[in-house]
């Protein structure tokens, strides 16, 4: 009879030991098997005399209800233990996304012409050829509408506004800006994304450019450069300088292209090698392009319903992939990399 006691207690230990429910059926086929436990002691029975069968058979049911409902509970409070929420767990961290770079230069350069009173617009990247071009003093058979490549629209073309493009450059906002205030003075950044049929290292289809156009009575080149200037020192940098070329442009005159100092020869254009003085590779001159500028052409003016003998201005336009690319301590040589998609560098910013 003792060895009952022995199983009894030899199965609660066990059982006080389980630690999964794969556990716990491993438990039942030791004990309550085919080949189990109790299955053995029954197989026993025959060499126990007849007087005490009966007791021993009422011990073996006894001890298979005890291990049949002990194994029941512990099943069910195993499952109520695991059912509980423990809320001093730490969570699994969702992953956060960030903005892009480009956004980030976006927001950057908003940030830095907000105190001088210039507002944020945007205009449409499906554009009208009128806005793109005719209204900025560019008639149809003008040469220079071939610098600019065009994306056209499949759309009714309009015999006033000729056919729908993908916009190739924010200056179409200058007109839709004069159109919308009316009545100077105006200080817009018009930020879009322009649309040239171009892929290599310095050009992607889609790229992004932001307009300044700033209109008001005696508005002269000082403030233009005065302006261009302020804006390079607070995006690259005090040490920074820029420059006024001559150029040409239609919807301006007199026109401009700009340039700032390059960083890498610190505007010398020559860099010492090993005591040997060379072209710097980077800007070979000593200034890199910034974007183009000048005073707003009096037809442009007109166009846009602002009489050219009461009021003057100046506009200019920036690509912001490139100036992007020319911050200080960033060496991007492949414009293509900012539209990869590729995690590993996208995660730098
Ligand atoms: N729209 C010109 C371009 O995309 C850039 C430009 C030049 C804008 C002169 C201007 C300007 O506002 O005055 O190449």
């Amino acid at each position: 009879m003792q060895q009952f006691d022995t199983i009894k207690s030899q199965f609660e230990e066990e059982l006080g030991k389980l630690n999964s429910l794969q556990d716990l059926e491993n438990l039942r086929i030791k004990y309550l098997g085919k080949k189990g436990v109790l299955k053995k002691l029954l197989e026993g029975i025959s060499q126990i005399s007849k007087i005490e069968r009966k007791e021993f058979g009422q011990n073996i049911n006894a001890l298979k209800k005890h291990i049949e409902t002990s194994l029941k509970d512990y099943k069910l409070n195993f499952s109520k233990e695991k059912s509980f929420f423990d809320i001093t767990i730490p969570g699994t961290r969702i992953k956060r996304g960030s903005l892009h770079m480009v956004t980030l230069a976006i927001n950057e350069i908003i940030e830095i012409f907000k105190p001088l009173g210039f507002i944020r617009m945007s205009y449409p990247e499906v554009e009208w050829e009128y806005f793109a071009f005719d209204a900025l003093n560019m008639p149809k058979d003008h040469p220079a509408r071939d610098d600019f490549e065009q994306f056209f629209v499949k759309f009714q073309p309009n015999p006033e506004m000729g056919k729908m493009i993908l916009s190739p450059h924010t200056s179409s906002g200058q007109i839709r800006e004069m159109r919308r205030v009316k009545k100077p003075p105006i200080r817009m950044i018009n930020v879009a994304k322009c649309y040239r049929p171009n892929w290599d290292t310095t050009h992607t289809p889609m790229f992004h450019q932001f307009e300044g156009l700033c209109i008001d009575k005696g508005i002269n080149i000082t403030n233009l450069k005065g302006t261009i200037n302020y804006f390079v020192k607070s995006f690259f940098g005090p040490t920074r300088k820029i420059r006024l070329r001559p150029y040409h442009f239609q919807f301006t005159e007199p026109s401009f292209e700009f340039d700032i100092s390059c960083n890498v020869c610190g505007g010398t254009g020559k860099i010492e090698n090993n005591g040997h003085t060379e072209k710097c590779k980077v800007c070979k001159s000593g200034w890199l392009e910034l974007g183009g500028a000048g005073m707003v052409h009096p037809n442009v003016l007109r166009a846009g319903g602002i009489d050219p003998e009461l009021y003057s201005g100046w506009a200019f336009g920036i690509g912001i992939e490139r100036i992007f690319m020319m911050k200080e301590g960033l060496s991007l040589d492949d414009i293509r990399v900012l539209y990869s998609s590729n995690i590993k560098f996208l995660k730098q910013f």
